[in-house]
């Protein structure tokens, strides 16, 4: 029999040594609250508080469905509202460091918000940059919407992709992704995992070359040379920093006019290390520099990377995906041992979506595999007993894939390329722009979709200050041959004809401002 009995607690209600409390109880136990028996679903009648509360399991972060569903709904109802009112924003927020302290910095509260604190969304996107297709700062992608969603449910699942006996959907999931975007460049041979982002990617890349090349997991880092471009990301230093290989043992490697790099001084820088008695491990190649978009020659740099028994390692996290629309310029992508992309720059993909691909498992395993007894598969089968631990760097790893699988497929292969043309297309105009202005000159090629220029005649630090509080177009900045360029760069598919008009007609509005 149950009867609803209704108890009203006092604050400071003692609940004696090793009995839980109700729900309900300790979360307001400093207001008198009342609590229906009836949700604890008990038979009241004969219990006291004390054996009422001895028998109840409970969920102090438990939700109602009720409460669960509201939640959800208001979630997506501030996504869906968010989405709708995006190309209305401005592209950068009005906002200052210490407004946005001001507004989020706070105490964590004792007692719990509840739903109103899904309100502070609104808050914090009117201070966040919003992806627009005028935003073309760095090398960031515009957040394919489908993709989100995937995040979401990725996180409802919340599975923890360490290997197939934890996640065995998701495991598949990532498995079958990554064989996807490896067709998709031209590597169907390679494999690999998903992971934070090409960062993530190039360092574990260079940990596989050292081990390969010059073992370290035991013994400790022992002296050695990598080759990259003088254009490379700052990622590969940071990499061989970390890895103990040291900066001063990164060469950078001049480029041509058109800022690849020259294999000719990579022979040479090669050949002195060798000379010196130093022990050359691998080489970094670009595809699409972070400044200008570069596309080192690849058949060349890996001719000498075999001759020279050095391991190649590709930075293919702004270019490499370019191959989708244009797999003529991408040529050789094949040829390298490893190779990064990320799928969260020019796949559109929100963050983190980076991808380390390699030919190399066996060397995988060498470099990451360093297992206790309490992850061991029990599986002989070799699907069920694989892991992900075993081959990268990360434990605990999130569910990447799904949002891959879910905007991957709702969209197809063809939408993906054509966005991708049309962020070449769009890089194109926006150079034939500059080039036909008066007050304008282009500082670099576009292999790609960067575009570095620059006002002939104005201060174009202050420009740039200028145009990004006007709030239209958001442009970065990079150094070309020591000069101030403003960046734009086309990796964003809400992108349209008229916002890269904008870019132009927003530089020169900007520059007009100013004084002198
Ligand atoms: C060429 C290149 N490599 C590596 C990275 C680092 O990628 P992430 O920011 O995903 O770590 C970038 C980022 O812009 C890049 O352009």
């Amino acid at each position: 029999m149950r009867r609803k009995v209704v108890y009203e607690m006092r604050p400071r209600v003692e609940l004696g040594a090793g009995v839980d409390a109700p729900r309900g109880v300790v979360r307001r136990v400093d207001r008198p609250t009342f609590v229906s028996a009836d949700v604890l679903k008990f038979d009241t009648t004969s219990l006291t508080l004390e054996g009422l509360c001895r028998g109840v399991a409970m969920n102090f972060l438990g939700i109602s469905d009720r409460d669960l569903s509201q939640a959800a709904d208001d979630a997506i109802g501030l996504a869906k509202s968010y989405w709708a009112t995006l190309e209305g924003r401005p592209s950068y927020p009005s906002t200052s460091g210490q407004q946005t302290t001001e507004l989020f910095s706070r105490p964590w509260p004792e007692t719990g918000r509840g739903q109103d604190v899904l309100r502070d969304f609104t808050l914090i996107a009117e201070h966040a940059r919003p992806s627009t297709g005028r935003f073309f700062g760095y090398v960031v992608g515009s957040g394919e919407p489908i993709g989100a969603l995937g995040e979401f449910l990725a996180a409802v699942l919340n599975q923890n992709v360490t290997s197939w006996r934890s996640a065995p959907a998701a495991a598949a999931v990532e498995q079958t992704v990554v064989r996807w975007l490896a067709e998709a460049i031209g590597c169907a041979e390679f494999t690999g995992s998903l992971c934070g982002g090409g960062s993530a990617a190039n360092l574990m890349a260079l940990a596989m070359a050292r081990e390969a090349k010059s073992p370290a997991n035991d013994t400790g880092a022992r002296p050695c040379v990598v080759y990259a471009s003088e254009q490379v990301h700052m990622s590969i230093p940071k990499a061989v920093a970390l890895l103990g290989i040291g900066r001063n043992n990164l060469r950078l490697i001049p480029v041509d006019d058109q800022f690849r790099m020259r294999p000719d001084a990579l022979q040479a820088a090669i050949a002195a290390d060798r000379e010196a008695g130093n022990n050359p491990i691998a080489i970094v190649a670009t595809v699409g520099t972070i400044v200008s978009g570069a596309i080192d020659p690849l058949h060349e740099i890996s001719d000498i990377a075999r001759s020279e028994e050095l391991w190649l390692h590709i930075d293919g996290a702004y270019g490499a995906l370019a191959a989708l629309a244009l797999p003529e310029k991408l040529q050789g992508l094949a040829l390298a041992d490893s190779l990064a992309l990320d799928a969260h720059k020019w796949l559109y993909q929100p963050i983190d979506c980076g991808c380390l691909l390699h030919r190399h498992p066996g060397i995988a395993r060498t470099t990451f595999s360093h297992s206790d007894d309490y992850v061991r598969t029990m599986s002989e089968d070799p699907i069920e007993a694989f892991a992900f631990f075993e081959e990268s760097v990360e434990l605990s790893r999130r569910f990447r894939a799904l949002k891959l699988w879910m905007s991957l497929q709702y969209h197809g292969r063809r939408a993906f390329r054509e966005a991708i043309a049309q962020d070449l297309r769009h890089a194109q105009l926006l150079g034939e722009r500059v080039r036909s202005h008066p007050e304008l000159e282009l500082l670099a090629p576009v292999p790609l979709s960067a575009v570095c220029f620059r006002h002939r005649t104005k201060d174009n630090q202050a420009l740039l200050r200028r145009l990004t509080a006007r709030g239209r177009v958001y442009l970065s900045n990079a150094t070309v041959r020591g000069q101030f360029a403003l960046r734009a760069c086309f990796v964003n598919h809400r992108t349209t004809e008229e916002d890269v008009h904008a870019i132009v007609s927003e530089a020169v509005a900007a520059a007009d401002e100013l004084n002198g």
